[in-house]
């Protein structure tokens, strides 16, 4: 039987990349995405509302999972089923509270409820979890070598501008995080993601469908919603620059986080998928590679041949980590996963799609007038 999977938020960035891989290997596939307008406004989009770039051999249902008999009627013959469709700006969840609770965890709930009470052929799911949901990463003791998993910096740390996580007195030492540290979610999309993943495995484990969910770090890459000023620091980077505008950074720039590009993580999703290991359980998807934020303007600066220095706000946002990125060995041992793209050959994809947009859109100052406003940027 052709395995036919169904990919909730499938016009999505990810979703969009997933899809195009999922027919490159001879799935059938079917989308069910609501084309919410604040991803979807400023794209090129077809007479329906679809982006271009989704390929026509999909099948696509538009409509929201949360209303009512969309999702039940999506899942006709569907085999393996994809989660994206999420509310993604970890900033405005922290206002839009009752939006991104229900888009974020009632979508949930519809969906297990559905496959708990409605006939249906799933064999599998895979979904989209997040790395928000560590809150700060793992970090060692430098004279003890202990690891730890402090909480997050207080306001009167933050305050006094000191950026870095300390105890006792000592500057902690960012190491890779891997899935076993404990979860200290800071933000309502952190909060939502983690319920929505522990929904999932435990559905999941007692419909005894395998369930796996994949905690994505940041990923980048073509087709990332430039409308959308909450996501995407690449992206956004790449449009101030071809705007010759400096990038504008939070705190000092040193903090660190893992780039993953889309590409290696629609093949993390497919590899996973196309499995049979019966395991109900979460895993990394990253680079391993960290790189901190004004290292990343400033090779972005050189790759655009732009001689602008970032901004540095010396600032920071409500619920930001200071170093998050990730251990990915656990998902290579157990489904052989690994990324391929090189950092330098990722941007430069993203740039060629960012410098492809009509007028590169820059929202930056917009979007931080807003945090501004709403007091989540002190
Ligand atoms: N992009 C990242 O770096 C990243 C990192 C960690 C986790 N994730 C997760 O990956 C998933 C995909 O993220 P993305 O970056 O592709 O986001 P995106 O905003 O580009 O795509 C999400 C898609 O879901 C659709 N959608 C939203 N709510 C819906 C609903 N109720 N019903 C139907 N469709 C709906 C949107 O219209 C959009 O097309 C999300 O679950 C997100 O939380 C993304």
């Amino acid at each position: 039987m052709i395995k036919h999977v169904l990919v909730t938020g499938g016009a999505g960035f990810i979703g969009s990349h997933l899809v195009d891989v999922l027919l490159a290997r001879g799935y059938e596939v079917t989308v069910l995405d609501s084309l919410l307008a604040q991803v979807h406004a400023d794209g090129e989009r077809d007479a329906d509302g679809w982006p271009v770039y989704l390929d026509l051999r999909a099948k696509r249902i538009k409509g929201d999972v949360l209303d009512e008999g969309v999702f039940e009627a999506a899942l006709l013959g569907v085999t393996h089923l994809v989660h994206l469709a999420a509310s993604v700006g970890v900033g405005q969840s922290m206002t839009n509270i009752v939006d991104y609770t229900r888009n974020n965890v009632m979508t949930a709930a519809v969906i297990l409820e559905t496959l708990s009470q409605r006939p249906h052929t799933v064999e599998r799911m895979v979904v989209a979890s997040s790395m928000s949901i560590y809150g700060e990463g793992a970090y060692r003791v430098p004279s003890t070598g202990k690891v730890v998993a402090p909480p997050p910096r207080s306001h009167d740390q933050l305050a006094a501008r000191h950026w870095e996580l300390s105890m006792d007195g000592e500057d902690l030492t960012p190491i890779a995080t891997t899935e076993e540290k404990s979860l200290r979610p800071a933000s309502i999309y952190a909060i939502n993601k983690r319920d929505h993943e522990e929904m999932f495995l435990a559905v999941g484990q007692t419909l005894q469908i395998p369930t796996v969910a994949l905690r994505l770090f940041n990923a980048y890459g073509s087709r990332q919603a430039l409308s959308n000023p909450y996501t995407g620091v690449a992206a956004i980077f790449i449009s101030r620059l071809l705007n010759d505008q400096p990038p504008l950074v939070f705190e000092d720039g040193r903090q660190k986080r893992d780039f993953v590009h889309v590409g290696d993580v629609a093949d993390a999703f497919v590899t996973v998928l196309a499995s049979d290991l019966a395991v109900w359980d979460v895993f990394n998807v990253g680079s391993g590679s960290p790189i901190a934020i004004a290292e990343m303007a400033s090779v972005l600066a050189r790759m655009l041949d732009k001689s602008i220095a970032a901004d540095y706000l010396a600032k920071y946002r409500a619920g930001d980590v200071r170093h998050c990125f990730a251990d990915i060995s656990k998902i290579e041992r157990t489904f052989g996963v690994r990324p391929q793209r090189s950092f330098d050959d990722g941007m430069q994809e993203l740039i060629s799609w960012v410098s492809e947009a009509k007028v590169p859109l820059d929202r930056s100052r917009a979007s931080i007038a807003e945090l501004e406003k709403q007091r989540l940027l002190v």
